[in-house]
């Protein structure tokens, strides 16, 4: 897909990576020479991912404070290094309006969204990056600074995943680089539910004209991991196909010609 971009040998942590944008990431990184470490819940679906990228991979969830622990003693003990994590599994779940949502749901959700990315930072800092140094990207959302329809518990998660996105920045430089992607609509499993029944509609709407691909995303992964992001860190890269832009077509609006 690209260069080596510099990540040839170096040993990276995908959460995720079974399906969708981490499994595209994890793709990326393995045929830009780096040795990977893949984490899903689904055991077989690990198994397959990391026979196919002739990585490492351990199955489970990663709001479990052992499994984060194992997953990233994984790739030291296999890999002898831990160069680069991508915190990219999350839930959207509860999903609903937020007078209806399960306390317990909403807990499991911050445990996954948020909690799980600061533990497994905190591990790979302390087993490699304190030392050698590293890169970590998180992936939030480009509707994280917005409201919108029974996505209150998953845009209030990705928030607070921004902010420990660049509260992390500012506390492990220089030798550590964090920052963000934040994808608009993509075509993956999670958000089947919004594209499916919208797609030529939202494409529409889009000042590039289409919804994402995993692809899209984890190239704006891939680089932030790279040297050639190496005077980045506490960024947020918006890869939305400018769904933050798209009210400037809303031409109706001014009764502009052509509307
Ligand atoms: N798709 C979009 O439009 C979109 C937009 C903005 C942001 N994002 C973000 O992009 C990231 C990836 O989402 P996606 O759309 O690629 O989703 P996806 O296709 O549904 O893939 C999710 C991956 O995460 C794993 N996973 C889910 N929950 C997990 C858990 N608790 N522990 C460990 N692994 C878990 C899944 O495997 P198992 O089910 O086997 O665990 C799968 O490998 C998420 O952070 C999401 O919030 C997506």
């Amino acid at each position: 897909m690209t260069s080596s971009y510099g990540l040839r040998g170096r040993a990276v942590v995908v959460t995720g990576a079974t399906r969708g944008i981490g499994l595209a990431s994890a793709r990326a990184f393995a045929e830009a020479g780096a040795l990977v470490c893949v984490s899903a819940r689904d055991a077989d679906q690990v198994r397959r991912v990391a026979g196919e990228l002739g990585g490492v991979g351990l199955a489970g969830n990663v709001g479990d404070p052992s499994h984060a622990r194992a997953l990233t003693d994984l790739c030291l003990e296999t890999f002898g290094r831990l160069d680069v994590l991508v915190n990219n599994a999350a839930t959207n779940q509860p999903f609903g309006p937020l007078m209806d949502a399960d306390p317990e749901v909403w807990r499991e959700a911050f445990t996954v969204n948020v909690e799980a990315p600061l533990r497994l930072v905190q591990y790979a800092w302390r087993g490699w990056m304190r030392e050698h140094g590293g890169a970590v990207v998180t992936v939030c959302t480009e509707g994280a600074g917005h409201v919108g329809p029974g996505v209150g518990a998953y845009g209030t998660g990705k928030a607070a995943l921004l902010h420990l996105t660049q509260q992390l920045a500012g506390e492990l430089g220089p030798g550590v680089r964090v920052n963000s992607v934040s994808p608009g609509l993509v075509r993956t499993e999670m958000a089947r539910f919004v594209w499916e029944p919208g797609e030529s509609e939202i494409a529409a709407g889009l000042p590039l004209g289409r919804i994402g691909e995993p692809q899209d995303v984890a190239r704006a992964v891939l680089w932030l991991c790279s040297d050639e992001a190496e005077w980045v860190t506490g960024a947020d890269l918006l890869v939305d196909g400018g769904t933050r832009v798209r009210a400037a077509r809303t031409r109706d609006a001014y009764h502009l010609p052509g509307a």
